[in-house]
């Protein structure tokens, strides 16, 4: 994974802006150059439907077909000095171009900065039919090291990564008759997203706990409120890259609003995960986890806040940042399994969970960035429907170069709808 685009730059000029003129084969082409990308990765990415029904038939139960979702490069990434292409697997328009588009507006102030707390998951154990919850709670923290080599037994491997137990705490949870002892194991899971290691040692010691306090366990499993996996980006935006202090105010009004209006953070960070599910996906991780996690995060305090927070930088300019649970893994699961997830994580040239992870941060700070700027100055209808203008072309019959007069046209005109659509396309071809 090591090349010339994976190492530092300081260049305010992306080698990879160029990406949006040139063709499919071209773009892959100056990826993989770009990142050194091995035949075995090229030749996989090259192969659209690159999914065996062997393979996908071991994936999961019932197979019975695969669906291909475009993937594309987010370009102009800088991040912690390091030129990046982001992998994005999506199925909605605008979300590359708006990470490309806010990455090189704040590539003049240095880009992105990320950091991550760690890689510690968490798996619970519920503890009921407990009458004394307080000594049943030291009870079990008394144990501690016997807890500690129950679960480092699971996974000589993950010991040998580094990994391993980290810590058990005891929480009580509710109130009355619905009070409840509840354990958590904490466990540094490194490389690996972790649900089955974690799973796994919450099972192993469950009955242990239950000798030890003489209380009951219902569930083990982990919670991916991944609170002790976060990961954070931030960036600064000059006024001159942005347009001025009125967009730099306009941007800081917006987050206002979804900070204080449930109905509008949700959509908020629906965008924000635009960007980051995108990448998820693309790296074969578990979609669901990272989402999950990031809406529990945004509501941690009893109401849903924006994941990203925007204000008036010292130096005047715009300030970005993001913090969000982030379990995703590089070793087991899809990722290890699926091949275009191997080859679009050697785009990546990541060498850890936590710096994939890191990455995805930075993705997701570019995407609110973008609706931000879009939503409050013009509005995103006309790049929307711009976009999606080529989609209703599509559907209306035009072919590969009927295509862009059918969209010249609609966006031209204004009317962009599968009624116009057929109506320049008859024009077209009566012409
Ligand atoms: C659309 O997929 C995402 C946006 O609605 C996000 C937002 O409103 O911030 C544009």
């Amino acid at each position: 994974m090591d090349n010339q685009y994976h190492h530092s730059s300081s260049s305010s000029s992306s080698p990879s802006s160029s990406f949006g003129s040139l063709t499919v084969a071209e773009r892959l082409q100056k990826t993989a150059e770009l990142t050194g990308l091995s035949e075995e990765h090229l030749a996989q990415l090259s192969e659209p439907s690159n999914l065996k029904s062997s393979l996908a038939n071991h994936m999961i139960e019932n197979m019975i077909s695969t669906i291909a979702i475009p993937v594309g490069i987010a370009t102009d990434l800088l991040i912690d000095g390091r030129e990046v292409l982001a992998p994005m697997a999506t199925e909605e328009h605008w979300i590359i171009s708006a990470v490309c588009a806010a990455a090189q507006q704040c590539r003049e102030t240095g880009g992105f900065t990320t950091s991550a707390s760690g890689s510690l998951m968490i798996a619970q154990i519920q503890l009921l039919d407990i009458t004394d919850p307080h000594r049943a709670r030291l009870a079990i923290l008394e144990h501690r090291s016997e807890i500690a080599e129950m679960c480092n037994a699971c996974d000589p491997m993950l010991i040998r990564r580094g990994g391993g137990f980290h810590d058990v705490d005891v929480r009580i949870v509710g109130s009355g008759e619905a009070r409840q002892v509840v354990v958590h194991l904490i466990i540094d899971t490194r490389d690996a997203m972790g649900a089955n290691t974690v799973n796994t040692m919450a099972e192993r010691v469950a009955p242990k706990i239950e000798e030890w306090t003489g209380g009951r366990v219902l569930l083990r499993i982990l919670s991916n409120l991944a609170d002790r996996r976060l990961a954070r980006a931030r960036a600064e935006w000059s006024l001159e890259a942005i347009g001025g202090a009125a967009v730099r105010d306009a941007i800081i009004d917006a987050y206002r609003f979804a900070e204080a209006d449930p109905y509008r953070a949700v959509t908020n960070n629906k965008g924000i995960m635009n960007g980051i599910s995108a990448v998820v996906l693309a790296t074969g991780n578990d979609t669901r986890a990272v989402e999950a996690g990031a809406h529990g995060y945004a509501a941690r305090d009893g109401r849903i806040r924006s994941l990203t927070q925007w204000e008036k930088s010292a130096s005047g300019g715009l300030a970005g940042s993001i913090e969000l649970p982030m379990a995703v893994g590089l070793v087991g699961g899809a990722t290890k399994v699926h091949p275009t997830a191997q080859a679009l994580l050697a785009v990546l040239g990541v060498e850890t969970a936590t710096d994939l992870g890191r990455i995805i941060a930075a993705v997701g700070l570019a995407e609110n960035f973008s609706a931000m700027k879009a939503l409050a100055t013009v509005g995103i209808q006309s790049d929307f429907m711009a976009l999606h203008a080529r989609s209703i072309a599509i559907d209306a019959g035009a072919s590969e170069s009927e295509i862009q007069a059918v969209v010249a046209a609609m966006v031209g005109s204004g009317k962009i709808n599968g009624d116009e659509a057929v109506n320049v396309l008859a024009q077209i071809r009566s012409a």
